[in-house]
Parts: structure tokens; sequence; C-alpha cells
């Protein structure tokens, strides 16, 4: 049977007390490897717990730390004890980052900033403080969190949009400087099932009906869930996926591909 084995690797995995890096920890885990999460969850967060209950109910280790990834200082704690407490890194997702829906005149400088921070500095600082222990393992393997807006987007979604599609020139650029010891790869995800997107439909009068509607976009006719976002950074992580690095590949059940008057 083909199976990814990703025994005894050290996955680090930012934003990892909700939505989508709780569902890729979690298929880590199941992979086989040993998970260190950081998020803005307190210890005994309803979400951190879930977290270290995923990863442990796999039979693999667990660590959580409090850390801003957009505080430069409180990334490198964490990597630090992450490094002091397993002794290596093999994969990393950076994934935590937010949407900031603003129009381009309406996003002030301070949202601006915050959003450069966030969805784009705190990547390429994270990248390279694991850089010196992804060189060191035998295939590491540094994985962005980018979106759908990378490829196309909507009004009103300016700064987060211009972020995104800057990620895909961060994993391009640092696929061509930091390979063939680190592979450098982008996950584009559409619309996938978080606590953030049920806060969507639940803003419409009618939940269900748009809930339908946005279904009714996507030929795979469903929305993504986490596990299938997991299982993409799983196999890309793995040995199966040696020849991917330098591209950002867009998982959106299809919904670009439908032309707008379809
Ligand atoms: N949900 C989607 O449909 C979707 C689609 C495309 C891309 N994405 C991207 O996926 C990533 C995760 O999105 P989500 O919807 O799962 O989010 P979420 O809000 O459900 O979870 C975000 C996680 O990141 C953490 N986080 C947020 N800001 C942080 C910071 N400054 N420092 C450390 N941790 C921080 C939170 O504590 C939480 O654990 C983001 O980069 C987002 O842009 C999401």
């Amino acid at each position: 049977m083909l199976a990814i084995n990703l025994t005894n690797k050290v996955a680090v995995v930012t934003g990892v007390t909700s939505g989508i890096g709780a569902g890729v920890a979690k298929v880590l885990a199941q992979a086989g490897c040993h998970v260190a999460g950081c998020a803005l969850s307190a210890d005994n967060d309803e979400g951190t717990i879930a977290f270290v209950d995923s990863v442990e109910s796999f039979g693999r280790r667990s660590f959580y730390q409090y850390a801003d990834v957009t505080k430069p200082e409180e990334l490198a704690s964490f990597i630090d004890k992450v490094v002091i407490l397993f002794g290596q890194i093999d994969i990393v997702v950076s994934n935590a980052g937010a949407n900031v829906f603003k129009g381009a005149e309406k996003c002030t400088d301070e949202e601006w900033s915050h959003n450069i921070n966030l969805n784009l500095a705190s990547h390429w600082n994270l990248a390279r403080i694991c850089k010196p222990w992804l060189e060191q393992s035998d295939h590491g393997v540094f994985e962005v969190m980018a979106s759908n807006h990378a490829y196309a987007s909507i009004p009103g979604c300016f700064p987060y949009n211009v972020t995104k599609t800057a990620l895909t020139g961060l994993v391009r650029a640092l696929a061509i400087e930091w390979g063939p010891s680190i592979r450098v790869v982008g996950i584009a995800p559409g619309f996938i099932e978080t606590p953030g997107n049920d806060k969507w439909f639940a803003s419409f009068p009618d939940a269900e009906a748009e809930r339908q509607r946005t279904i009714g976009l996507h030929p795979a006719g469903k929305l993504g869930s986490t596990a299938e976002v997991g299982a993409w950074c799983a196999f890309l992580a793995s040995d199966f996926a040696a020849f991917a690095t330098g591209t950002t590949y867009l998982v959106d059940g299809g919904r670009s591909a439908l032309l707008q008057d379809s």
C-alpha cells in the first residue's frame, strides 16, 4: 500500500489552535510527525487543548507555545524551545494569518502595516529562523499558506490579496536560493470550512442559502476541509513530492476554473 510516512519527523506549524492550522497539525501527526505549534491562544484554551490532544492521540509528541508571529523575538524563542525539546526541525508549515477586508483607499496605514507584518513578513522571519535546522534535516521543507486570493480576488480585500500574491514570489525566490537542501512550496486554499467562514455565512440573513450558493460556485460540489489542506501539506512534505519546489499550489475546488457567466 502506498502511504505518506513522515514517522519521527518534527514539524512546526503556526496558527494551530483553529481552522486550517489545527487540521494540518492533526494530519501531520497522523502521518507520523511530532508537532510543535504556536498561536495566539493561552495554554488552557479549547483550541490549544484540542491541538495537543489531536497530536498525542496518534502517539506523537506535541509542544505548544504562545507566540505572535508578527514579533520576530517571539518566533525565535518558540523555535529555540522546539530545538531544545526535539533536537531537529524537518517540516515547517507557516500558516498563521488572517484576512484583512479593506478596499484600497479605505485601508489605513496602520492596517496596511499590520497586514504586511502578519501576512508577509512573518513568513519570511519564520523561514530565516528555521533555515539552519531545515538545512540539517535530510529533506527540509518550508511550506507557506497563501490563498486563492494570490490568483484572483474580490473588491474590498486589497491588502490581503497583495500579500498573498507576494507569498508566491517568496516561495519562488527561497526555493531557488535554498535548494536543493530545502524545498519551499506554497499552498493556496480556496473556501475552507473554518470558524471564520462560518461567521461569514452567519452574517447573511439566510446563512444556509448563502452556503448553498457558495457551494454552487465550486465544480467540486463542496467547500474544502481543513483535513484536505492538511493532506496537501503532508504530501508536499513527503518524498513523493521531492520534485515539487518553487510553486504555490492552488486547491480551490475548481472555483477559479468556472467563468463568471457559467
Ligand atoms: N479559511 C480559509 O478559507 C482560508 C483560505 C485561504 C487561505 N487561508 C489562510 O490559512 C491560514 C489560516 O486561516 P484560518 O481560516 O484557518 O484561520 P483561523 O482564524 O481559523 O485560525 C488562525 C490561527 O492563527 C493564529 N494566529 C492569528 N494571528 C496570529 C499571530 N499574529 N501570531 C500567531 N498566531 C496567529 C490564531 O491564534 C489561530 O490559531 C491563514 O494564513 C489564511 O490566510 C484560509
